[in-house]
């Protein structure tokens, strides 16, 4: 059984141009979603590197969504195809490893999708919440890394892609 008191530490790479905006839009219009997703904006999903994945679950998420401008509307051309070869190919290895499925997804938001952000935000929330925390965040622990390490990696990304954090 579940244990609803278990919130998710979720990890969210937002496209700056479309998905980035929808969240802000879901808050500007006040839909409400749960606040487990620890947002990182990020120029195009194609610039979403699979280490980054890798590095977030190392670090104590439960859970990791990508999110992205619908196939062929990428400000940067075909990079959200790039995208989902990765997620796909990332997905298989990360299943191998015995991860479910649910933990890592990939969302097509556009910046007018405020409501489809926030209901597969809910969705994905309540889908973690129910496997109950991943058993990486021991190796968090072991290597005395603290959530702040969220915050390097947001940094990281905005200094590369020279986007205020
Ligand atoms: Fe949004 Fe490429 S610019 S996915």
């Amino acid at each position: 059984m579940s244990d609803q008191t278990f919130e998710p530490k979720i990890v969210g790479f937002l496209c700056n141009w479309c998905s980035y905006r929808a969240a802000d839009l879901a808050g500007s219009s006040r839909i409400k979603y749960p606040p487990n997703v620890r947002i990182i904006r990020v120029m195009c999903s194609g610039r979403v590197d699979p280490s980054f994945i890798m590095k977030a679950f190392a670090l104590g998420a439960d859970g990791v969504l990508i999110a992205g401008c619908h196939p062929g509307e990428c400000h940067y051309l075909e990079q959200n195809y790039k995208a989902m070869r990765r997620f796909s190919m990332l997905k298989h290895t990360l299943r191998a490893m015995g991860l479910e499925e649910e933990r890592f997804q990939l969302l097509w938001a556009s910046a007018a999708e405020g409501t489809r952000f926030a209901e597969h935000v809910s969705k994905m929330t309540e889908e973690v919440r129910n496997l109950g925390p991943l058993n990486w965040k021991k190796n968090w622990i072991e290597k005395d890394l603290s959530p702040d390490e969220f915050d390097k990696i947001a940094k990281e990304h905005a200094e590369a892609m020279e986007v205020p954090a």
